[in-house]
C-alpha cells in the first residue's frame, strides 16, 4: 500500500516536470500562416530583424507576430524599427486573421501600400507610420471596415485626402499628418459615423475648411502648419465638445470677436494666421488651459480672469495691438 501511493507521488512529479507545451492548451501556429510568414520574410530581404523566424520553432512564438491562442492563427504583425530595406510584401494580405498590421520606424521602406491588405477584413488596427512610402493614400483602405485606428503619417505620400476614408465606420484616431499631401479637406469628413480624433498637419492642404464639418462634434483636431483659410467657427459654441485644437501656422482669417466656446474646450492653438478681432470674453473659461493666439493681427484688451493673465506672453505677442497683462497696460 505505502508502495503504491509512493509511486502515484513519484508519477505526479514526473508529469509536473515535463515540459510546459505537453500541458498547454494553445494551439499551434497555422501550417498557412507559417508559410505567408516565410514569404514576408523572402519579401523583406531575410532582415536580421526576422532572425527568430525559423522553422524550429513554432511560428506563434517568433518575435515580432501574435497567434491566438485558441486557433493558432496570427492576429498581429509588428514591424518596428528594424534595418529593412525593401517594399511591404504583397503576401500581407494572405494573413487572414490579422487585426493589427504595423510596419513602423523602416525609413527604407518604400513603395507604395498594396491593394492585398484589402482581404484583411478583420483589421482593426492599421500602422504604416515613420517609414518612405510614397504615391497616393489608396481610396481601398474604406473596405476595411472594422478599422478602428489608421495611421499613415511620416511618410512621402502625395496626393489628396480620399473622400471615402469617410466611410469608415468604427474610426477613432486618423494620422495622416507629415506626409506631402496635397487638395482640400474633403466634405464627407462631415459624415463620420464615429468623429475620429483627426490629424492631418504638416501637409500641404489648401482650401477653407468645409463647413460639414461642424455637424460632427469633434474632441481633438490637429490641422496645424498647413495652407488651410477660411474661418472655423463651425468647430466652436456653446454646443460643442471640441477639447483639443490646433490650427497654427495656416492662413485662417476671420474675425475671432465673436467665437463662442464651450466648457470643454482645454487648448487652442492659433499661432501663425491672420486672425483679427479681439479675444473674446469667453476665453476666460477655467478649462483654457493652454491658449496661443501669437502671431496673429488681433486688437484690444486681452480679457481677464481665468487662466489668461498666467499664459506666457509669448501665447499672444505678435498681434496688431493687443495689450494687457501679460502684455503690457493698453
Ligand atoms: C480567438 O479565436 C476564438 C475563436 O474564433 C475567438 O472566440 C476569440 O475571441 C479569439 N481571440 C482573440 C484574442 O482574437
Ligand atoms: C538604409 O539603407 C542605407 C543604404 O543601404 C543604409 O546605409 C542605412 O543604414 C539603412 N538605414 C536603416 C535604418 O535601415
Ligand atoms: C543596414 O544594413 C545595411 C546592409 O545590410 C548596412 O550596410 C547598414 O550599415 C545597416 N544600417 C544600420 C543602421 O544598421
Ligand atoms: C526616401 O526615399 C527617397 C527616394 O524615394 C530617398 O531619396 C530618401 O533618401 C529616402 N529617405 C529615407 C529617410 O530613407
Ligand atoms: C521623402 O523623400 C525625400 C526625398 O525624395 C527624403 O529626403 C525624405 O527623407 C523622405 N521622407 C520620409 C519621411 O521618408
Ligand atoms: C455635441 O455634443 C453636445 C453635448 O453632448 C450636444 O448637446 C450637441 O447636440 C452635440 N452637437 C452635435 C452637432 O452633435
Ligand atoms: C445646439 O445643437 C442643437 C442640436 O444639435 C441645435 O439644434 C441648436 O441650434 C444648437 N444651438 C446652438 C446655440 O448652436
Ligand atoms: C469683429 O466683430 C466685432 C463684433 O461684431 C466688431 O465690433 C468688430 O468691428 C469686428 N472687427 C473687425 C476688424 O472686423
Ligand atoms: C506660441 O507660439 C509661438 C510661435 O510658434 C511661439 O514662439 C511661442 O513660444 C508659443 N508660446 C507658448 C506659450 O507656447
Ligand atoms: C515677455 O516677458 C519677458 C519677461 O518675462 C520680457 O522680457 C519680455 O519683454 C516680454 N515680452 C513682451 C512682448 O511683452
Amino acid at each position: 500500500m505505502k508502495k503504491s501511493i509512493f509511486i502515484i507521488i513519484i508519477t505526479i512529479i514526473i508529469f509536473l516536470s515535463l515540459p510546459t507545451p505537453s500541458l498547454s492548451l494553445s494551439k499551434p501556429c497555422n501550417k498557412n500562416d507559417e508559410n505567408t510568414l516565410f514569404q514576408i520574410k523572402k519579401s523583406l530581404n531575410n532582415p536580421y530583424h526576422l532572425a527568430s523566424w525559423q522553422n524550429t520553432l513554432d511560428c506563434c512564438h517568433w518575435y515580432c507576430v501574435k497567434c491566438n491562442k485558441t486557433t493558432g492563427r496570427i492576429i498581429e504583425l509588428t514591424i518596428f524599427s528594424g534595418n529593412i530595406s525593401a517594399q511591404i510584401p504583397p503576401e500581407v494580405g494572405n494573413l487572414p486573421y490579422l487585426q493589427t498590421l504595423l510596419f513602423r520606424k523602416l525609413t527604407n521602406l518604400t513603395g507604395q501600400i498594396p491593394s492585398t491588405i484589402t482581404k484583411l477584413t478583420h483589421l482593426t488596427m492599421l500602422r504604416l507610420s515613420w517609414t518612405n512610402l510614397s504615391g497616393p493614400i489608396p481610396s481601398f483602405i474604406s473596405q476595411l471596415t472594422n478599422l478602428n485606428y489608421l495611421d499613415l503619417s511620416f511618410n512621402n505620400l502625395t496626393g489628396s485626402i480620399p473622400p471615402e476614408l469617410a466611410t469608415l465606420p468604427n474610426l477613432g484616431t486618423l494620422h495622416l499628418d507629415r506626409n506631402k499631401l496635397t487638395g482640400t479637406i474633403p466634405g464627407s469628413f462631415g459624415m463620420f459615423k464615429t468623429v475620429p480624433y483627426l490629424y492631418l498637419s504638416h501637409n500641404q492642404l489648401t482650401g477653407d475648411v468645409p463647413k460639414s464639418l461642424g455637424y460632427l462634434n469633434f474632441t481633438w483636431i490637429d490641422f496645424s502648419r498647413n495652407q488651410l483659410t477660411g474661418d472655423l467657427s463651425m468647430f466652436f459654441g456653446t454646443n460643442k465638445t471640441i477639447q483639443v485644437a490646433d490650427f497654427s501656422r495656416n492662413n485662417f482669417e476671420f474675425n475671432l470677436s465673436e467665437m463662442e466656446v464651450s466648457g470643454t474646450l482645454s487648448h487652442l492653438d492659433l499661432n501663425h494666421n491672420k486672425v483679427y478681432g479681439s479675444l473674446p470674453e469667453a476665453f476666460t473659461s477655467e478649462s483654457l488651459q493652454y491658449l496661443n493666439v501669437s502671431y496673429n493681427r488681433l486688437c484690444g484688451k486681452i480679457p481677464q480672469g481665468g487662466n489668461m493673465q498666467r499664459f506666457d506672453n509669448t501665447s499672444y505677442f505678435h498681434n496688431r495691438c493687443l495689450c494687457g497683462l501679460p502684455l503690457p497696460r493698453c
